[in-house]
């Protein structure tokens, strides 16, 4: 199963990844451009976008038909990046491999950059549902998408997670932080997908389960890697978590103990995934690689 998930992975990245040049605005006319595609370009391991095609997919929906929604899903995580590193947040230097956005540009291109790419987000959506005749499922995944990405969703994790800097918070409160600012993102993700499909109902249930566990699970690795991983694996500092005084998991329990609770979540998220009775072998290996990843 890894070869073919990482030949998945693969296969997605690419068909990802032309969409959003092809989206993009011409990085020749402005700062704004030009910052918008240097931090969309440098990589990234595009797993939303990926989440939400193979979603698609679990319902036989081809994923090129829904390339705008997956595109949207990179661009509002790739705009959460781009403030989540300013100088007012994480003040963090390097992000996939290259110096920030606001080092490469300056902080006021950095915040437009990263205001235009939520802003397009949302006109690739509502533009995948005038081009497939899905207006009324494009509606559904605006909704979607603008409550996980806002106050109530990712805005409001990250509120809560500078607002905990040098606190001492229980297990279960860094676990909402990461529900919200990481976990919203992947349930949207996997949920905008299934829209897309027109899931019904109870399936769309299921999956959620599967994708907030893995969310969370994504980010107590996030902040195990930020301990363990050197800059040069991840492509962002190494450590910084620790010198900003982060309520993370590892901090309040231990890494073993962390570790062990992103495992369960990834073991409750596979054994959810048992109760849709479709073909999950693609959902499952995802999980795996997400949960048990390196960078
Ligand atoms: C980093 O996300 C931010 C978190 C929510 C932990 P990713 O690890 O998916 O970053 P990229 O997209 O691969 O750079
Ligand atoms: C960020 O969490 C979550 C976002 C919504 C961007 P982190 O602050 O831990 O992400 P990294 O480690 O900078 O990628
Ligand atoms: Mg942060
Ligand atoms: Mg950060
Ligand atoms: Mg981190």
């Amino acid at each position: 199963m890894s070869t073919s998930v990482d030949a998945y992975l693969e296969q997605k990245k690419i068909i990802i990844d032309r969409a959003l040049s092809e989206f993009l605005p011409d990085p020749g006319t402005t700062q704004v451009a030009a910052a918008m595609n240097y931090s969309v370009k440098a990589g990234g391991k595009r797993l939303r976008p990926i989440l939400a095609l193979a979603a698609a997919e679990t319902f036989g929906v081809n994923a090129e038909s829904i390339i705008e929604i997956a595109s949207a899903l990179e661009l509002v995580h790739s705009y959460s990046l781009i403030h989540d590193d300013l100088p007012a947040m994480d003040d963090s230097d390097l992000r996939r491999g290259r110096p920030s956005c606001h080092v490469a540009f300056n902080e006021a291109i950095a915040i437009l950059a990263g205001d235009a790419l939520l802003t397009l987000a949302f006109k690739l959506v509502a533009a995948y549902g005038l081009r497939e005749h899905k207006e009324k499922e494009a509606l559904k995944i605006c909704i979607s998408l603008a409550e996980a990405a806002g106050s109530e969703g990712m805005i409001g994790g990250q509120e809560l997670d500078l607002m905990a800097e040098g606190k001492i918070l229980s297990a279960a409160e860094i676990e909402t932080i990461a529900e919200l600012k990481t976990g919203a993102l992947f349930r949207a993700a996997i949920r905008c997908g299934a829209l897309a499909a027109s899931a019904p109902d109870h399936e769309m249930e299921i999956l959620d389960c599967y994708a907030g566990g893995l969310g969370k699970a994504f980010q107590i690795i996030d902040d195990l890697l930020d301990e363990e991983g050197t800059a040069a694996e991840l492509g962002k500092p190494a450590g910084a978590d620790r010198t900003s005084a982060k309520a993370t998991h590892a901090a309040a329990m231990g890494k073993t103990a962390a570790r062990a609770r992103a495992d369960l979540l990834y073991r409750e998220a596979i054994e959810k995934l048992k109760e849709l009775h479709r073909d999950t072998e693609i959902l499952a290996a995802l999980a795996a690689k997400l949960v048990y990843r390196k960078k």
